[in-house]
């Protein structure tokens, strides 16, 4: 049992990590997509999904010149903790090498939930203490566990109070083995409605998040949180300017984040590479309670695995591509993008319905 932990060391073991992570012009790179996920995105570049390619694939990630000066944190699966690159280095070593901090995703993915409108919870509370015990040792410094509430489904009472007593779970026992928490109740972008009916739910999702957290003892000052932003559904004919996506956004956090919360890390769902760095340069356009920043993967690595293919005389430019975007996204977090000069493929929408990982 780990749990006689005092409160003030985890404090401060949390800050240190926090501090890192939240820290002027860097954000999250998301690489933690199940094995059955990478086997998704391999698929669309026409790789077989084995684990010689997804080592291939996340070495290229992990490797890239200079990519700590833009990235501070990588979320990676159980798979990639333990994985050497290519060239047989631990991942974690180069990531540390690199100045940005290793993460793990510890949530063991969505199932439906009985009694609901065809709704989910998520998975991976037995177990987790001992789990994130080992991950610790095996240098992760953070943990991601994300769970989803659907609009069109709901969703229901039950579907959110459940979504919200995972997360605080989740939560407190990370914070007791010395794990950052990111808590990641997404809104699936799915849906007809409008931003106003979005902007409604996010506040029902994260007043019921906060407090179960406080019921269960989480420190605030010891975690992240991944929220979605707040826009309209992904097939509402009403869209919405970066500016409109940030003000709304904007009042949600303000109205439900306390400010002892030190980082905003915003999922990219299913909006464009473009898109994505937009809204969140529009956010950054004046200062915020809490540092407001990115913990983005396809919004990240779409270019990035396209230009791959696959092909080893592809790397380079695929490694400069996901540095493209890291740098964009670097000056998004710091308020000073701008998206002239975009290639036309880092605008294209990526929206698939009811997409996993
Ligand atoms: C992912 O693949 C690795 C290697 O093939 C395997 O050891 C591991 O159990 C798989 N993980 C899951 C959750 O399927």
């Amino acid at each position: 049992m780990s749990s006689s932990r005092p409160r003030y060391m985890l404090l401060l073991l949390c800050t240190h990590v926090q501090k890192t992570i939240a820290s002027p012009g860097r954000g999250i790179l998301a690489m933690d997509e199940s094995n059955a996920t990478c086997g998704k995105r391999l698929d669309s570049i026409g790789l077989e999904n084995t684990e010689a390619n997804r080592q291939a694939f996340r070495t290229l990630l992990v490797s890239v010149p200079g990519l700590g000066n833009h990235i501070s944190g990588a979320i990676l699966f159980e798979e990639t903790l333990y994985q050497s690159t290519v060239d047989g280095k631990k991942i974690v070593d180069i990531l540390v090498e690199q100045g940005i901090v290793p993460g793990i995703k510890v949530d063991k993915g969505l199932v439906p939930l009985t009694g609901s409108n065809d709704e989910s919870w998520c998975q991976g509370l037995d177990g987790l203490a001992s789990r994130e015990a080992a991950y610790y040792q095996q240098g992760a410094r953070f943990a991601k566990w994300r769970t989803v509430v659907s609009i069109p489904n709901g969703p229901s009472e039950l579907a959110v109070k459940e979504a919200a007593w995972g997360l605080a779970r989740y939560a407190a026992i990370s914070q007791d083995n010395g794990l950052v928490p990111i808590v990641e109740p997404e809104i699936l972008l799915d849906g007809e409605h409008g931003i106003e009916r979005t902007f409604e739910v996010a506040q029902k999702v994260w007043a019921e998040t906060f407090y179960q957290m406080a019921q269960n003892n989480v420190m605030f000052e010891g975690i992240l949180l991944k929220p979605s932003m707040v826009t309209p559904g992904a097939e509402c004919k009403d869209r919405a300017t970066p500016e409109q996506v940030a003000d709304y956004t904007l009042k949600l956090l303000s109205r439900r984040v306390p400010p002892a919360v030190p980082g905003i890390m915003f999922l990219s769902g299913g909006q464009s590479e473009v898109e994505a760095t937009l809204n969140l340069n529009a956010m950054n356009q004046g200062p915020n309670p809490w540092h407001v920043s990115f913990s983005y993967a396809r919004a990240l690595q779409n270019t990035c695995l396209k230009t791959w293919g696959g092909r080893p005389e592809n790397v380079k430019a695929a490694q400069e591509a996901l540095l493209l975007r890291a740098k964009a996204n670097s000056l998004a977090q710091l308020g000073k993008y701008t998206s002239d000069g975009e290639a036309a493929e880092a605008k294209e929408g990526m929206f698939v319905k009811n997409y996993s990982y």
